[in-house]
Parts: structure tokens; C-alpha cells; sequence
């Protein structure tokens, strides 16, 4: 394959071509919107019937970007079946051709379709342009070329060795069956790569996107069929939330030929689909693959040798960038009380630069924040900042939020006197931070602390300029997170350099961004030959 790198990103400084580009695609947009997001089954778009669902713009909530009809049962039997019969020619295809289609896609949504994608991520899901180019157009052209790249390191592993007058080989296939993608609707990126990953190694997927990111997914998948991917490798299945939702899945996995699901998305869904497939497990031919990328309660450890300064900063940008929506954004910061406490230290920073915050609609380019993805979401993040402050907490910055026009929860930072209270433990998933003051000489207690606080183990960091107590909580911490950021923010891992993926509660910690995650979507056969 060629040589690759990750994609450069743009800065959509004023006057600049991409600001430019950007703005005049956002106008267009919201003039056309909204749009109908069909399924796409069979090799093509199925027509609108029944209730329409609607996916409105989480920063004006009247205003709707995209609607979409009800995937039935029925239709995704149709779509199994027509994906099953593509099967054969897709796995079949030399590697060299698959792979051309995904880096002809990365090429699309970098260049030609680069302001489409991020204004459609910015209206539909709410993220500020500089969120939406690291998320649509970086990450996810990252996701599709170090894939291709990745896939060609596993088939070019180093092979078994033969006995005289014999060959022995190994062969990397498709799973026998079909892929479910349940995709999120925080990364635009993370559904193409749930797709992407299953289908470069010559699996056909089944995806069902987010109903609050329907519309970036549907671009997504134009991408790929206009990369060239054949029409039937990946069916696309759109569906509200609720009953229908679970009428969906039910179909998918009571499937002979369901042979793996690849999901991004919360702790419960995720064990739940777990439970009912193994009830269903005397249906399948194939023990299926469960590849999940679950919640999360990250966490940042000061230590009392810190840059304060840097420690603070990264500490806003992890828990607030995005509106708290990352599966790696910060909930749970340990600051020790030395610094904590100081004039103009940890607390006083943190007050200052959080009251500077500008957050309002995500087509102004001066908002560091947008709004949350739903009114659920609105009211879970309300829900819990009351829930803190009945316990004792103290909010020191933010607690409140206005949901009249588009759904804005101030950045909030709590701060508890017990460290397992309510939002140190919960999953929010949102602009919401809690904080634990620690007396500096129990920094150790403060690890175990950190690591028995939840069952969550997806991102952490450390800010220390002590080597031995980094190494210490090195140590101490390693089942407490599938990311370990030393002295930098616990978000933003980049495709190619930080695998990405998190332990116990937080997922099967199958990494994406590098080749582990192909292994898990692709069968090995041994071959012996003897001459
Ligand atoms: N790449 C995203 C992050 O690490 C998920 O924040």
C-alpha cells in the first residue's frame, strides 16, 4: 500500500479557504435541511413509510437536519440476506482491491467532502468546527487508511515455519457469517470505523447508526459507495431509540450466520446484547465475536510535583471539550489540597478559565462549548449536579444549564468531601466534573482509591514531573485504564499512535486504530501442504 500518515489538521482560522469552504457549507445545509435519511438495502435507498423519526440540531432543537423511517424486522431480514449473498464475492476480492476503495474513501472525506462531513457532524451532533475536523475529517480519514495499512500487517505476518517437502500457511478470512455495527453518536469517525474495520478483512456488516447521528452516517456510507465499495457489503438500517430499536437487534441476533458485533456505546446496552445473545447461542453456526467499546469514569491524578498551570488546562479541555461527550472525557480529577488550595493555584486557574468559556451555537466559531446531544441527555446532567449537591458536593464553578433553545449545560465542576459519592461513580456524559481534594502525603491511597472507585477502565492521566511517583501510579493504576496519558489530557488519542480501547466495565480492550482489532474480525485457517 502507499506510504501513510495521519491527515493534517485544518485550523479554519478567519478568511482562511477551509473556513471559507465551511461556512458556505453549513449555510447550504441548514437551507436544505431537512433531509430524508432512507435505508439502504438490497443495493438501494428504500422508500419513507410509517412514523418518521426526526434528528434535530442539538444547539436550536426546533430546527430538524435529518428524518428517517423505522427499520422493520422484515427489512432486516432482507438485508442479512442480501448481505450474505455479497458475501462471497467481497471476501473473494484481492486485498490490494478492498483496500483501494477505503483509501479512496479517506481521500473523499478529506478533500472533496471534507466541509460536508464536519458541518453535517457540527448541525447534527453538536460539536464546534475545530471538534468536528479532528473527529470527521482527521480521525475518520485516519481510521480508514491506517486500517488498510494495518490489514496488510496482518497478512503479511511473519509466516509458520515448514518441515521438508511441506507448506505450511495460515489464511486470514472473513468471519462465516455477517458483522452487526451499532454505532454511537459522539465520533462520526467511530461509526465508519465500526464498519471499516469488519469490512476491510472481507466481512459484510449490518449498521445500525445512532438516531442522533443519522445524518453524518449516512454521508459516511455515501463515501464508501462512492469510494467504489460494492452496494450490498454494508447495509445500512436507520432506527429511532425504544421498541423498534430492540425489534431490530433481536432480528439481527436470533441469526444462524450472525457472526460478530462490533458496538461503540453504553456499559448496559452492551451487556445487555451480551446476555441475549448468549441465550441465543444454540442458534448460531459460530461462536460470535463481541467487540464493544463501552462507558467510562476517566479520571486525572495531580500530583504535588505538577506543572499546576498545564494540569489545570488540560484538565478543562478533557472534561469540557465537546461538551463532556467523549468516551474519554475527564469526570474525575484528584487534585492534592497544597495545590489545590494555593493563591492562584489548581481551583483558582480552573475558576478563571472556566468563567471565560464562551459556549453557544456550534456555527460560531469563537465557542469552545456547544450544546449536549438531547433532551435526555440535558436532563441526566441536571439530574445529577442536584444529585451531588443533596450529597454535600460543592459546585464551585457552573451547575446550571438552559434548555429553551438548544440543549446548553454550563460547564460545572463539583467538588466532594467523599469520594465515592454519586457523580465520582455514575457515568454522566456530559460537562460535568467532580473533584476530590487530597492530602498531599497520601498520593499512594489516592491510586488504590482511583482504582477502586468504579469499574470503569477507559482512559486515565497523570500530570507529575516526579518520575518515581509516575512510575508508582504506573504501577498501582494498570487494571484502572486502557489509556494512560503521562503528563497530557486523558482525551485524544490519535488513530495509528495511541491504540484506542478500555478494560474492565469500559470494553474488550481491543484497541482500535491498530491491528488487534482485525484479528478479532477474521478467522485463521491453517493450511498444510505436503508434497
Ligand atoms: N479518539 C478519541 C479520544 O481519545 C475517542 O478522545
Amino acid at each position: 500500500l502507499p506510504k501513510i500518515g495521519n491527515e493534517p489538521n485544518l485550523h479554519y482560522k478567519p478568511d482562511s479557504p477551509e473556513r471559507i469552504a465551511l461556512v458556505a457549507e453549513l449555510k447550504a445545509m441548514e437551507a436544505a435541511a431537512p433531509y430524508y435519511v432512507p435505508a439502504f438495502v438490497n443495493g438501494k435507498e428504500v422508500p419513507a413509510s410509517g412514523p418518521q423519526s426526526s434528528q434535530p440540531m442539538p444547539h436550536k432543537h426546533a430546527s430538524t437536519l435529518a428524518t428517517f423511517s423505522t427499520s422493520s424486522p422484515e427489512l432486516t431480514s432482507e438485508a442479512i440476506e442480501s448481505a450474505l449473498a455479497a458475501k462471497s464475492d467481497w471476501e473473494n476480492m484481492p486485498f490490494s482491491d478492498r483496500a483501494a476503495i477505503f483509501l479512496k474513501a479517506a481521500d473523499l472525506v478529506s478533500g472533496k467532502y471534507r466541509a460536508k462531513i464536519c458541518a453535517a457532524t457540527m448541525l447534527g451532533q453538536g460539536k464546534n468546527a475545530w471538534q468536528a475536523e479532528i473527529d470527521a475529517a482527521a480521525e475518520l480519514a485516519d481510521f480508514l487508511r491506517f486500517g488498510a495499512q494495518q490489514v496488510e500487517q496482518l497478512y503479511t505476518m511473519q509466516p509458520p515455519e515448514n518441515a521438508p517437502g511441506v507448506w505450511n500457511r495460515v489464511e486470514y478470512r472473513a468471519l462465516e457469517g455477517f458483522v452487526f455495527a451499532v454505532t454511537p453518536f459522539n465520533f462520526t469517525a467511530i461509526g465508519g470505523n465500526l464498519v471499516a474495520v469488519p469490512a476491510l478483512v472481507g466481512n459484510v456488516v449490518l449498521w445500525k447508526p445512532s438516531p442522533t447521528a443519522t445524518y453524518a452516517s449516512w454521508l459516511v456510507f455515501q463515501i464508501l459507495l462512492e469510494a467504489g465499495l460494492p452496494k450490498n457489503v454494508i447495509q445500512f438500517l436507520p432506527c429511532p431509540n425504544g421498541d423498534d430499536t430492540i425489534k431490530l437487534v433481536d432480528r439481527a441476533i436470533s441469526h444462524k450466520y450472525f457472526a460478530g458485533l462490533h458496538f461503540t456505546g453504553s456499559t448496559h446496552v452492551f451487556k445487555s446484547l451480551w446476555k441475549s445473545i448468549a441465550q441465543n447461542m444454540d442458534k448460531y453456526l459460530s461462536y460470535p465475536r463481541m467487540v464493544g467499546e463501552t462507558g467510562g469514569k476517566n479520571w486525572q491524578l495531580v500530583h504535588p510535583s505538577a506543572d499546576v498551570r498545564a494540569a489545570a488546562i488540560q484538565a478543562i479541555r478533557g472534561a469540557f471539550e465537546y461538551q463532556g461527550q467523549k468516551c474519554s472525557a475527564l469526570a474525575r480529577l484528584y487534585v492534592p489540597r497544597s495545590l489545590w488550595e494555593a493563591k492562584g493555584g489548581f481551583q483558582d486557574i480552573l475558576i478563571e478559565e472556566i468563567n471565560k468559556i464562551a459556549q453557544g451555537p456550534v456555527d460560531a466559531f469563537e465557542n469552545f462549548m456547544g450544546p449536549v446531544i438531547s433532551q435526555f441527555s440535558y436532563d441526566k446532567c441536571i439530574s445529577y449536579i442536584e444529585k451531588a449537591k443533596a450529597a454535600g458536593g460543592e459546585v464551585i464553578v457552573g451547575g446550571t444549564g438552559d434548555d429553551s433553545t438548544g440543549f446548553y449545560v454550563k460547564p460545572t465542576v463539583i467538588v466532594t468531601k467523599d469520594p465515592r459519592s454519586v457523580t465520582m461513580v455514575e457515568e454522566i456524559f456530559g460537562p460535568v466534573l467532580t473533584t476530590y481534594v487530597y492530602e498531599d502525603e497520601d498520593f499512594e491511597k489516592t491510586c488504590t482509591l482511583i482504582d477502586t472507585t468504579t469499574d470503569y477502565a477507559l482512559t486515565g492521566c497523570i500530570f507529575s514531573t516526579d518520575r518515581a511517583a509516575t512510575v508508582k501510579a504506573n504501577n498501582l493504576l494498570r487494571n484502572a485504564s486502557g489509556m494512560f496519558y503521562i503528563n497530557d489530557k486523558c482525551t485524544g488519542a490519535v488513530v495509528g499512535q495511541q491504540p484506542f480501547g478500555g478494560a474492565r466495565g469500559s470494553g474488550t480492550n481491543d484497541k482500535a486504530g491498530s491491528m488487534s482489532i482485525f484479528m478479532r474480525f477474521v478467522q485463521a485457517r491453517s493450511i498444510k501442504e505436503t508434497f
